[in-house]
């Protein structure tokens, strides 16, 4: 009778740790959550996200694309809305590396203070992606690349148009800003932008300039405001169309004429923005997409791949007067 041969002690324990190796590999690519805590192999990028809130047209159009394109691309989407709150997106964030997820996406709600999470994932080993907004760390190894738009320049774009229309203004042209969220790189960058712009033209002067948080509640409440401590007001830069949506309630309370009396300059270009354009309400939208779904979960397919992506991809966008915003409105997708 032939014996089996038994494998020696040291070859028993090197194939215990291949297989542990092998098991381990295959886990920490392609895995998926089962619901109990355990992960299942299905071949499909997993992807944790991280998102802002729900504080705007812009936001909610942003959630769908991502939603939409992840079931497109077959990537399995672990989607958590933040409530505007950094803490929560820490915690998403931490609860994504713990669950060993392929890719991690996030907007950050503020630029700074995401250097330990994002050391966190790194030392996992699992890539992230930013989207819409930016980070400020020195360190770009934290992340992979960044997709978004360039909101200096939407901020500049809002300013240029508005020192042509005042070329001939003779005396101090009045304007208010309503600025997003504290802290959020929209926020910071178009206020930057925009005031870089109006510096050619002397008479144009900022005299009021205070958050409204990027919701319509926060624009209609801080244009009250505006509208009560400042008699003479003649323009409104708005850093987002909800709070522009906002503020139109709380001018016409006040007996003047949005778009008229007070010339009116937003962000965004979201469906209801572009139709205060098109009704005259509005009188500038400086584009943001929101529609960045299909070439974030590109990117996530490449990372995982180990293929090199750009560090930055920024997106198309373009501005409207109130002739175009008529024109584009029949086709507006969001
Ligand atoms: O980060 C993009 C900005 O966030 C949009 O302009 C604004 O509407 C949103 O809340």
């Amino acid at each position: 009778m032939r014996k089996m041969r038994t494998q020696s002690a040291p070859w028993r324990a090197a194939a215990v740790l291949a297989s542990v190796l092998l098991v381990g590999s295959v886990a920490a690519c392609g895995n998926s959550d089962t619901g109990d805590g355990g992960t299942k192999d299905d071949g499909k990028i997993t992807m944790g996200f991280s998102q802002v809130g729900a504080e705007s047209g812009w936001r909610t159009a942003n959630t769908t694309s991502i939603k939409d394109a992840a079931t497109a691309a077959g990537i399995e989407l672990k989607f958590d809305d933040a409530q505007q709150k950094q803490e929560n997106q820490i915690k998403a964030i931490r609860n994504y590396i713990q669950q060993k997820v392929d890719v991690i996406a996030f907007s950050p709600v503020v630029e700074s203070g995401w250097d330990t999470v994002l050391k966190e994932a790194k030392d996992a080993g699992i890539p992230v992606i930013l989207t819409d907004r930016s980070v400020d760390s020195a360190d770009k190894s934290l992340y992979k690349t960044f997709l978004g738009s360039d909101f200096v320049k939407e901020g500049r774009l809002a300013g240029e148009w508005l020192v042509e229309q005042k070329k001939t203004a003779s005396g101090p042209v009045n304007i208010v800003e309503l600025q997003g969220t504290t802290g959020a790189a929209p926020a910071n960058d178009r206020k930057k932008g925009f005031a870089e712009a109006i510096a050619t033209n002397p008479n144009l002067k900022v005299i009021a300039s205070q958050t409204g948080d990027f919701t319509r509640a926060g624009g209609k409440q801080v244009m009250e405001q505006f509208l009560k401590a400042n008699p003479k007001i003649d323009v409104l830069f708005a850093h987002n169309d909800d709070m522009g949506l906002g503020a139109l309630e709380a001018i016409t309370a006040a007996g003047k004429v949005p778009g008229k009396d007070i010339t009116i300059i937003t962000v965004d270009a979201v469906k209801d923005g572009m139709q205060a354009l098109a009704d005259g309400k509005f009188n500038f939208i400086a584009e943001c997409s929101p529609l960045l779904g299909p070439q974030l979960m590109d990117l996530a397919k490449k990372v995982h791949a180990g293929e090199e992506v750009p560090v930055r991809i920024e997106t198309e966008e373009t501005t409207f007067t109130s002739e175009q915003a008529k024109e584009a409105l029949p086709n507006r997708k969001y």
